[in-house]
């Protein structure tokens, strides 16, 4: 208990894509479970709202704030309207992605861009504009939301996702040198297969592994991983916990891969 203590944290993406728990929302609720107040950002507002009141049942603290985190002028208000609620931001979880299916032959420019502004200008949008206000106070962590596709292929063909992943790796790396001096840390989470609404509901996915039979795409998955079982979004969340917290205030620039072994394996 009380590992964010006194932290105000910003989890972009706080909402799931569907019932049960996403990463984001397993996030902001961990958050919040140890002490910090959690701004719970996502572009559907009722998805942002669910979690902010999941937060407040439990008697913690959060606000609930609508914004496309893919447009910088929402990502501005978003950043103010922190600061006008709670005065500071000590950590910033972006954790917004989307996976669109199909090689490089396959996907449209428009499909190409969607996918990239989704997962990777939102990530440099909110860096942008949250580094400068925890440089003022003196640091802050940031957790960059990856994907172990960004470092393998998965045997499924997104290539807008693995690459905005990887692309998203190497900017965590690039912005935990040039803001290391001024004690603000950046950090990469690379989760697994994990068993999230997200995977549920990606278009193509559950068809990509089992002609759109969802229940055998679980056990696919899990028949892939050297645990034998897929993770799930707490444990991305408490890898985000580690890294939001003081516990991990000599790492920076790191890619945490959250995968039950799954990269060790050769197929
Ligand atoms: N589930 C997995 O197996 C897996 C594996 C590797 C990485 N990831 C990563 O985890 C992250 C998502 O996890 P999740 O389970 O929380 O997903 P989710 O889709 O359930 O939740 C993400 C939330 O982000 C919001 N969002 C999407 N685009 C937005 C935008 N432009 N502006 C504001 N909000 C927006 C959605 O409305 C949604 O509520 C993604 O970055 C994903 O790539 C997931």
């Amino acid at each position: 208990m009380d590992r964010l203590k006194g932290k105000i944290a910003v989890v972009v993406g706080a909402g799931s894509i569907g019932p049960g728990w996403g990463n984001g929302k397993a996030t902001a609720v961990t958050f919040a479970r140890e002490g910090a107040q959690v701004f719970c950002v996502d572009r559907n507002s009722a998805a942002a709202e669910e979690t902010m009141k999941i937060i407040a049942s439990e008697g913690g603290n959060a606000t609930a704030f609508t914004a496309d985190v893919s447009r910088g002028a929402e990502v501005e208000a978003m950043v103010e309207a922190c600061l006008s609620s709670y005065g500071r931001i000590d950590v910033l979880d972006n954790n917004v992605g989307i996976a669109e299916m199909g090689s490089v032959v396959e996907i449209s420019e428009a499909e190409w861009d969607r996918v990239f502004a989704v997962n990777l200008k939102s990530a440099f949008l909110a860096m942008k504009h949250v580094i400068p206000v925890m440089a003022r106070q003196g640091g802050g962590s940031i957790i960059n939301i990856s994907s172990i596709a960004s470092i393998r292929h998965l045997g499924i063909s997104y290539v807008t996702y693995a690459s905005s992943k990887a692309a998203m790796n190497q900017m965590t790396r690039t912005t935990a040198v040039e803001f290391a001096r001024q004690h603000i840390r950046v950090n990469a989470i690379l989760p697994g297969l994990m068993k999230t609404p997200m995977v549920e509901h990606s278009a193509g996915l559950a068809a990509s592994y089992a002609n759109g039979d969802v229940e055998a795409m679980w056990r696919a998955r899990d028949a892939q991983v050297p645990m034998g079982h897929m993770g799930d979004a707490w444990d991305v969340a408490n890898a985000a916990l580690y890294l939001a917290s003081d516990e991990s205030r000599y790492i920076t620039g790191i890619e945490l891969v959250v995968d039950g072994g799954v990269t060790l394996k050769v197929s």
